[in-house]
């Protein structure tokens, strides 16, 4: 990636104050002025500037200087320099970084350690013999704060370790998840406002004066002074025996092919370690290597960081939306400004529950941390209180349930409506057995009020289990009728598994996603095994609603059980499984109608792949979901409009706009007649 330059020696020189405005709120105190990924961004535009105009550069640039000269004092002298490291943010400059190195030693480095580059503030801490006596931030580098008091409290700084040896360990200290959760839960109840971020929070906690709570707060060391000079992992395993907990047990690689595989195994598992990190930071792990590859002034030559994508942004809480779940469980969501979370758009996130949103205290209108860690669904852990607007009102909790009314449960953190499974229902059920669902002639909103009333039905499960005795004791239900709506229920136990699902009101699918899914799976079995990656190679499914849709279906288990052992269909009829080879099929999107057998269906291209197709206007005989779910069992795609990639058009009547896209975009259009015509002789 090439970094853009500032063009005029004013921008450039704007831009350096503004990473010492954020480099100073970052290292003093719990105020974050400006997200990692933007304040990376604008240091790599800055040193991409001073390379072409090296005329430009003062000699305190925060590319030179430790703390990118953030004005950070203390009065404790550290016994050497406590350094930076740079940064690199690709596997490729991390393989230039290697070979450099290796140029400067005239030889390979005789193996390197891969650790995990914490999330958190740097510290020197003193031991004599065997006792902590002192502890100091990093301060500008040459000196930093004494912050002895407060750091005794971190686990895996022992007040006394198990040889009384003299000795100065570096490290960092921050804040676990549990940690920063039991920290947000004193801070609150002492009727201050929550750290917006395990960062920030180890920070204000670590350099607080007056300690009005004791938050709980972390350890791990990175290096140490006064332990010999063997490797460095060693000295870390050292640092373990003598009580410390450090970065022991790391890998160390002896090439690039290793150490790549490391940091990436890092990068999988970094959702998994219950605290944050950045990045992971490479080092030679010989003294005999450091020695010769010396530092600059702001880093060494023999470690690098190699810089993840933050799992934490800012960004814009548009609104506080009130989800309903199927069991009545309420929760606030957070509607976002779109942002970049490692790769994946983020646009709505959890904020747990009502309690947590208090204490969170985040209003819509505010700039708020979001957190993506792995698959996990995306978080907020706080807003940025200064960037608060005037008018910002805080969000008020429903009073009554805002899906039926009915009163909500407060006595457990998770609130519920008192209804239970009932509230929803109505709409679920009727979803259900709606035409382009499940196609339940007869049961129609008066008789689901009278179920559920009744309690006969909470969930579609509870359908089938209906008989006509039992309905006819319902209002204005004869015989006939009952003994018809009966037959109807058990009929669409037949219905393809696209339906089902459609039916089942999966969120984040519609119809043709459903259609789509199912088409892909072929079973309801396949589907639930599916992991989120695996429901990403369903086209349109992206990773955000990935997670969803497996979350979703998680919950729905128990009802699809149900269903399943009631002799509800849960297979794609047709389905045949895709060949392997057909993943890397132009279209990827895996139709299952296929071509296992050699046979090319009606709207399906040379190579296999379905044609995107978009049905417009009425086609005779069939509802427009019919109209769609026919072109898929024909081999192709359906669409909703009409783009450059549509194959064909198929025209009925009372076509509108897209008929006249399509004849403008020269795409081949076919009348809806012609269209009943080829479903009629393929009896499709
Ligand atoms: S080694 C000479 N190892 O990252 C510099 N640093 O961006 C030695 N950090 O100042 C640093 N985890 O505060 C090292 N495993 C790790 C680290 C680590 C976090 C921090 C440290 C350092 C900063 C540089």
């Amino acid at each position: 990636m090439v970094d853009e330059r500032f063009e005029s020696p004013a921008e450039y020189h704007a831009a350096i104050e503004r990473i010492r405005d954020a480099a100073a709120a970052y290292y003093s105190g719990p105020d974050l002025a400006m997200d990692d990924a933007d304040y990376d961004v604008l240091m790599r535009r800055v040193a991409a500037t001073e390379a072409a105009h090296p005329e430009w550069k003062p000699e305190d640039s925060p590319t030179e200087v430790v703390a990118a000269g953030a004005g950070v004092v203390g009065d404790v002298v550290h016994s050497e320099p406590m350094l930076s490291l740079d940064n690199v943010f690709d596997e490729e400059t991390l393989r230039r970084w290697a070979a450099r190195l290796d140029k400067l030693l005239g030889r390979p480095a005789a193996g390197y350690t891969v650790e995990p580059k914490i999330d958190g503030l740097a510290i020197a801490a003193r031991y004599e013999s065997g006792r902590l006596v002192q502890v100091a931030t990093r301060g500008d580098g040459r000196a930093g704060e004494d912050v002895t008091g407060q750091a005794r409290r971190a686990a895996g700084l022992p007040e006394k370790l198990t040889d009384p040896v003299t000795i100065e360990v570096r490290g960092e200290v921050f804040m676990t998840e549990a940690d920063f959760e039991i920290a947000n839960g004193m801070r609150t109840a002492t009727g201050e406002p929550p750290f917006a971020h395990p960062r920030s929070a180890a920070a204000g906690t670590l350099r607080a004066q007056d300690r009005t709570y004791d938050a709980p707060m972390s350890f791990l060391a990175y290096g140490v002074r006064g332990l010999g000079d063997g490797p460095h992992s060693a000295a870390m395993a050292e640092l373990n025996r003598l009580g410390v907990a450090s970065t022991a047990g790391m890998p160390v690689c002896a090439t690039i092919e290793e150490i790549l595989a490391a940091v990436r195994e890092l990068n999988e598992h970094r959702a998994t370690l219950g605290y944050g990190i950045d990045g992971a930071v490479i080092k030679a792990d010989q003294p005999a290597d450091r020695d010769q590859a010396g530092s600059s002034s702001r880093a060494p030559r023999w470690g690098i960081a190699y810089k993840f994508p933050p799992d934490t942004r800012t960004t814009r809480l548009k609104a506080i939306e009130v989800q309903i779940g199927r069991t009545g469980v309420i929760t606030p969501v957070a509607v976002l400004e779109p942002v970049q979370i490692s790769g994946v758009i983020v646009t709505s996130a959890t904020l747990h529950n009502f309690d947590d949103l208090v204490r969170r205290n985040v209003r819509p209108g505010d700039t708020v941390f979001v957190r993506r860690a792995g698959d996990v669904i995306p978080e907020i852990t706080g807003a940025k209180l200064d960037e608060r607007p005037a008018d910002a009102q805080p969000f008020e909790p429903p009073v009554t349930c805002p899906r039926c009314g009915g009163e909500i449960d407060r006595t457990q953190k998770r609130w519920r409506c008192t209804t239970g499974r009932a509230c929803g229902a109505r709409e679920a059920l009727s979803y259900y057995a709606s035409r382009d669902c499940m196609d339940i002639e007869g049961l129609g909103g008066k008789i689901i009020d009278m179920l559920i009333a009744a309690g006969r039905v909470t969930d579609p499960a509870d359908l089938y289990d209906l008989d006509a005795p039992t309905l006819m004791t319902f209002d204005r239900m004869g015989e006939v009728s009952a003994a018809k709506l009966v037959n109807a229920i058990q009929a669409s136990k037949a219905q393809p598994l696209g339906r089902v699902l459609t039916g089942l009101g999966v969120r984040m699918t519609g119809r043709s996603m459903s259609r789509r899914l199912a088409a892909h799976f072929g079973s309801m079995e396949a589907l639930l095994a599916a992991t989120p990656l695996d429901l990403q190679a369903v086209e349109a499914v992206g990773p955000e609603r990935a997670v969803t849709i497996a979350a979703e279906l998680a919950e729905l288990r128990p009802v699809i059980d149900r269903l399943t052992a009631r002799g509800v269909n849960m297979a794609e009829p047709d389905f045949r499984p895709r060949a392997a080879s057909d993943d890397s099929s132009p279209s990827g999107s895996g139709s299952a109608s296929g071509s296992a057998d050699g046979v090319r269906l009606p709207l399906q291209k040379e190579d296999g792949s379905p044609m995107t197709v978009v049905v417009t206007g009425s086609v005779p005989g069939l509802t427009r979901n019919e109209g769609n779910e026919a072109v898929e069992r024909l081999g192709g795609r359906s669409s909703g409009s009409v783009s450059k990639k549509t194959d064909l058009v198929v025209v009925g009547e009372g076509a509108g706009s897209k008929a006249a896209k399509a004849e403008e975009l020269g795409i081949e259009i076919m009348p809806a007649e012609t269209f009943a015509e080829l479903l009629s002789t393929l009896g499709a």
